[in-house]
């Protein structure tokens, strides 16, 4: 049966959004990233996106208490339509979370809760370069180039030890994600069996 519980990992503009986005599509999953649901609080004005908001200008993580309970009540609202039979998603793509071991942790905690577990860990792969080009042309708030420096060191530090840790459970695959968008999807797509 096709994997439908997934994980991206990857460095900012990896692309880990665009295939996500279309690959939640295509298979009817729950896309959820916690980028684009901060960016939606931020815009909101809401209390949660007013205390995000000067963290994701700098290029740092929110508090892992914060984003936990984004990503807990979607997860939660999800297992609890499922269980009354109500049509929607059956699987998950999570883009964007975890971001280090402690929201790791908190994630196989409650998806033990919930007994969803992790099928499947794509780990896009791309050059700094490459990455950083992305990112300049796209233009989003965060995207100019000391803020992208610093957002790539804090994925080396804080994320990147997540490779280890998935490689050691026997869930990641790394995927080249230099290409056309249409190239990396198929990369990803053939993984899904
Ligand atoms: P988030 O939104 O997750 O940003 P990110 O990880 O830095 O990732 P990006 O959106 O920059 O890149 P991406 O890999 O998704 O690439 P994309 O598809 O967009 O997080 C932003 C901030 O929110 C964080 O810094 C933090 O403050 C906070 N945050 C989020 N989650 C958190 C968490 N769990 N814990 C704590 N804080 C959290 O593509 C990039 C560009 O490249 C686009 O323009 C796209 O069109 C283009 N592109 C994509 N694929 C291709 C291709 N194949 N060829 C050419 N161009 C391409």
């Amino acid at each position: 049966m096709t994997k439908q519980r997934l994980l991206f990992l990857g460095p900012p503009g990896a692309g880990k959004g665009t295939q996500a986005q279309q690959l939640a599509a295509r298979q009817g999953l729950l896309h959820l990233s916690t980028g684009d649901l901060l960016r939606a609080e931020v815009a909101a004005g809401t209390p949660l996106g007013q205390e995000a908001q000067a963290v994701m200008a700098r290029g740092e993580l929110v508090s892992d208490g914060l984003v936990l309970a984004i990503v807990r009540s979607r997860l939660e609202q999800q297992a609890a339509s499922l269980n009354r039979g109500e049509p929607g998603p059956r699987g998950w793509l999570l883009d964007g979370f975890p971001r280090n071991l402690a929201q790791a942790e908190a994630l196989e905690a409650l998806l033990n809760e919930l007994n969803q577990p992790i099928e499947l860990v794509v780990l896009m792969e791309l050059d700094d370069g490459v990455l950083m080009q992305r990112l300049l042309s796209r233009g989003r708030d965060d995207d100019n180039t000391a803020v992208i420096q610093h957002r790539l060191e804090v994925y080396r530090q804080q994320t990147a030890p997540l490779i280890a840790h998935y490689r050691q459970q026997n869930l990641l695959e790394p995927v080249a994600a230099e290409g056309s968008v249409d190239e990396v999807a198929a990369r990803i797509e053939s993984l899904l069996q």
